[in-house]
């Protein structure tokens, strides 16, 4: 039988990467669908190393056509889709007063309108089958900054489009969950101070391996119960009250 395939959006750099690398770990075949052909080729090419495969397919999931060219890709290739891991985003913040329309529709259509289209892509070819779809939310679909307008209701749009596709598809095998991680520390670890690690119950920041592990719990077939649900990995912050 020909290896699964997964798909991984935003796969590059990291927590997309690290997702990318476990499923390859898991002896996946992985697709790393990503705007930057340079990191996009070299996870590839670390994928390539630990003797598993990948490919790169340069894909700007903002570009509702540059999804479905890409999926078509998969579909002809590799004649499978198991699993589609949504994870692309940007986090662009912007002072309330200040945040432009520009600024709007670009942070809505890279996060949440990519979610839908390529849901939908995958779906198609998916439902002969069944499979699973892991969307990357944020703990900011439930708790804001100042600033955090458009980026906080693209992840919590999110989290409705993870419900509704769920009961969309659950009548064809396919399970849709979303991820909300909390800081998770994408650069260097080692110059995060104590009082960083403090603040989260679990005593440290996260990881991108941490949010991995989510992904590939909810994409197990195993696991096929779970569906519609919202998997919070934060470390417990977005449980701490705070009084000031
Ligand atoms: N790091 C965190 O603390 C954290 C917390 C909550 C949620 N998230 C979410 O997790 C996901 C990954 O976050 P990260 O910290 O690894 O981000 P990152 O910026 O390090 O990586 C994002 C990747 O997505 C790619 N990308 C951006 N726009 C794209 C587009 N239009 N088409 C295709 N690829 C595109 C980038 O090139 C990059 O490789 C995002 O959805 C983010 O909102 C991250």
């Amino acid at each position: 039988m020909r290896k699964k395939v997964v798909i991984v959006t935003g796969a590059g750099r990291g927590i997309g990467k690290e997702v990318a690398l476990a499923f390859a770990r898991k002896k996946y075949q992985v697709v790393v669908a990503e705007i930057d052909a340079r990191t996009g080729n070299s996870t590839v090419d670390e994928i390539n190393e630990m003797g598993e495969a990948a490919v790169f397919i340069k894909t700007d999931v903002s570009v509702v056509d540059e999804i479905e060219r890409m999926v078509k890709c998969v579909e002809t290739d590799f004649k499978r889709i198991d699993v589609l891991v949504n994870n692309a985003g940007i986090s662009e913040f912007s002072e309330v007063f200040e945040l432009d329309e520009t600024q709007w529709d670009k942070v809505m259509n890279t996060n949440l309108k990519s979610v839908f289209f390529a849901s939908r892509a995958v779906a198609r070819v998916m439902k002969e089958t069944g499979g699973s779809i892991v969307n990357m939310a944020s703990t900011r679909a439930l708790m804001s900054e100042p600033g955090g307008e458009a980026y906080g209701a693209s992840k919590g749009g999110i989290l409705a489009l993870t419900h509704a596709l769920a009961v969309s598809l659950g009548q064809y095998g396919i399970t849709v969950n979303a991820v909300l991680p909390g800081w998770i520390e994408t650069s260097d670890y080692k110059r995060l101070k104590k009082h960083h690690h403090e603040q989260h119950l679990s005593g440290r920041v996260g990881k991108p391996d941490d949010v991995a592990r989510a992904c590939l719990f909810l994409a197990s077939r195993e696991n096929d119960f779970i569906t519609g649900t919202q998997l919070v990995v934060d470390g417990g912050m977005t449980r701490k009250m705070i009084y000031e």
